[in-house]
This record gives structure tokens, C-alpha cells and sequence, in this order.
């Protein structure tokens, strides 16, 4: 599994490090509120076991099960949400948590899908972020790290569906494969 991946491009280390500071900063900024914290599976799934357990303060823990349409690369826009939440949001304060924000489709997708509920509040908090290849102006309120215009495997992201389980976030060696 490790052949193709040369180059880690987030160590497990430094992300040890990034999701303790991102967990302080949204215990101080949800603290006294009703919140409820939202995983996108799968590819956040390990970032969402990581996130939560960094957060200090109670949170009412569900996911949603998302596919989108399109190449592996390229969201064409349309994501349907395959498994819905299990609690009520009315009234909650929401923190979305996605592995990584490409065009922005499917947070906008997200958001406005979430907002039917009538949460009191919803927030974003994704792993990652591509800011160059953003087409949707979303906005993100909490990011791990921004990357470079790469496709990146590990922690969570896939390619067709494998790698999900390397512990580290790496490059996928595969020339074009934004194409
Ligand atoms: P967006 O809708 O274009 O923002 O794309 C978001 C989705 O595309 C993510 O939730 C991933 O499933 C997928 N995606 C985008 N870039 C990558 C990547 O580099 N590696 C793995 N999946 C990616
Ligand atoms: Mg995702």
C-alpha cells in the first residue's frame, strides 16, 4: 500500500498537532451552547473520531453518509445524501465536519440540505482545504491545513475507494489525476 506514496504531505504528528489547537478553539467557541456535531462519511470519518475526542465540552455526535456523482476527482455538483442524521437539529448549533473542501459543491450542497432543519446556527470545520480550486464562495470557519492543487489519499480520503486506512495524508503518485 505504501509504494505509491512518496511524499506525505501531512504527517501524523503534525496532525496530531493542528487537531488539538482546532479542538480548543471550538470548545471555546461552543461552550454553553446546543450544539451538535456532524460527521460527512466516509472520508471524515477518521478526522471526525480525532476532532471530537479534541473537543472538551459534550457534543451531540451524528453523520451523514454522502456520495457525489462525477470522476474521482471532480464532484459534478451532485451529492446525494445517502444516510440522513439520526437527532433533530432544530435549534442546535451545527459544526459540519468534512474531510476536504475542493469547489466548495458539496459543503454549499450541505449547508443548504442542513438548513431545512432549522439549526440555529451552522459552521464548517473540514481537514483540509484546496483554495485554488474553489468555484463556490463557502464559507469555511474552521480549517486544518490548505494545500496545494494535488489529489491527496490517507486519514480518511480515498482513491476509488482505497487508502482510506493509511495513517498519514499523502500525494497520490499518479500524474493528472485532476483530469
Ligand atoms: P467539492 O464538492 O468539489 O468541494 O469536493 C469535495 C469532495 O471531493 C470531498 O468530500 C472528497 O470526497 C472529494 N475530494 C476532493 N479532493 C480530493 C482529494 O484530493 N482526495 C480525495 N478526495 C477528494
Ligand atoms: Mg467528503
Amino acid at each position: 500500500m505504501e509504494r505509491i506514496f512518496g511524499r506525505p504531505i501531512v504527517t501524523q504528528e503534525e496532525m496530531r498537532a493542528r487537531i488539538r489547537e482546532l479542538g480548543k478553539q471550538i470548545t471555546s467557541d461552543y461552550t454553553g451552547r446546543d450544539r451538535g456535531l456532524v460527521g460527512v462519511l466516509k472520508g471524515a470519518y477518521a478526522f471526525y473520531a480525532d476532532l471530537a475526542r479534541a473537543i472538551r465540552i459534550s457534543m451531540r455526535v451524528d453523520f451523514l453518509l454522502v456520495t457525489s456523482y462525477g470522476s474521482r476527482a471532480k464532484t459534478s455538483g451532485k451529492v446525494k445524501i445517502v444516510t440522513e442524521l439520526t437527532e433533530d437539529i432544530k435549534g442546535k448549533d451545527v459544526l459540519l465536519v468534512e474531510d476536504i473542501v475542493d469547489s466548495g459543491l458539496t459543503v454549499q450542497y450541505l449547508i443548504k440540505a442542513l438548513s431545512k432543519k432549522k439549526p440555529k446556527s451552522i459552521k464548517v470545520c473540514t481537514l483540509l482545504s484546496k483554495p485554488e480550486r474553489r468555484t463556490i464562495d463557502v464559507t469555511i470557519d474552521y480549517v486544518g491545513f490548505k494545500i496545494p492543487n494535488k489529489y491527496v489519499v490517507g486519514y480518511g480520503l480515498d482513491y476509488q475507494q482505497k487508502y482510506r486506512n493509511l495513517p498519514y495524508l499523502a500525494v497520490l503518485d499518479v500524474a493528472d489525476d485532476q483530469e
